[in-house]
């Protein structure tokens, strides 16, 4: 069931992360500097975080995966050989961010990635089906995220895309993105978080948000 038609995040929603290693932590920093309550969980159990996460991220709680799960937003920064270990019906109609690359190079050759048409987010999506997953942060490195987040006001500062089916939930995650320091372009539909795969001009570059919706619409896919 869709639950988020209009939906919208408030200043003082949760934000849950499944990873607490170097994505996690630095969007857990960021979303704590910007007012959010902030829930992270690895795949131990969470009293076994907890100090680590006390110093990483102050601020942030060491959650288990199922409570992180019922964030009202839901990131996963977890390497993707791993992602059939997330709980689907724990994450059922829950806004997930897909933040995970495919990257063979780095990862080896996971199998339900090779030989298919779909994107690494769409693989995710179909175990994933009763989530409303989107695709962002996967093409900005980890030791970018706090040095390039800045505040609106600042003017140009630097794009995320997003890739997505579900309009609502494209709108949360664009106001997340906004309030945490960056800007947000929209992909279009989930298939199109090819254009900022591993491989991409996107995914090897830093762009403001007119450049990079203006590489959306030229970039050459990636074979
Ligand atoms: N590194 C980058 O700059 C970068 C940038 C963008 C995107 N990414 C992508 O983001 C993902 C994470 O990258 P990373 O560099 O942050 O990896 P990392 O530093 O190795 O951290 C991975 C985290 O995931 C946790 N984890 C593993 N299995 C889990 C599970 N089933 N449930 C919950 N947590 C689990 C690990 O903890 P335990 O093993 O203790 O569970 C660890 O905290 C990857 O898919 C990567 O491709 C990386």
């Amino acid at each position: 069931m869709n639950t988020i038609e209009g939906a919208s995040l408030a200043p003082q929603a949760t934000i849950g992360i499944l990873g607490a290693g170097r994505v996690g932590t630095a969007i857990a920093r960021l979303a704590l500097a910007a007012g959010y309550r902030v829930k992270l969980a690895t795949s131990k159990p969470a009293e076994e975080n907890s100090l680590i996460i006390e110093i990483v991220t102050p601020g942030a709680e060491a959650v288990s995966a199922s409570e992180a799960a019922a964030a009202d937003l839901v990131i996963v920064a977890i390497p993707l050989h791993k992602f059939k270990d997330l709980d689907s019906h724990a994450l059922s109609g829950k806004i997930v961010v897909d933040a995970m690359n495919y990257w063979s190079a780095t990862d080896g050759e996971i199998p339900d990635f090779v030989n298919t048409a779909l994107t690494s987010s769409e693989v995710v999506a179909a175990f994933l089906s009763a989530s409303h997953v989107l695709k962002s942060f996967n093409h900005i490195g980890y030791h970018e995220m706090e040095p390039d987040a800045l505040p609106a006001a600042t003017g140009e500062r630097r794009a995320l895309a997003i890739a997505g089916d579900n309009c609502a939930a494209k709108t949360v995650l664009r106001r997340f993105i906004e309030r945490i320091g960056f800007d947000a372009v929209d992909a279009g539909g989930l298939e199109a978080g090819r254009l900022f795969e591993p491989g991409s001009e996107i995914f090897n570059g830093r762009f403001n948000a007119t450049e990079l919706n203006e590489l959306l619409h030229t970039v050459r896919i990636p074979t």
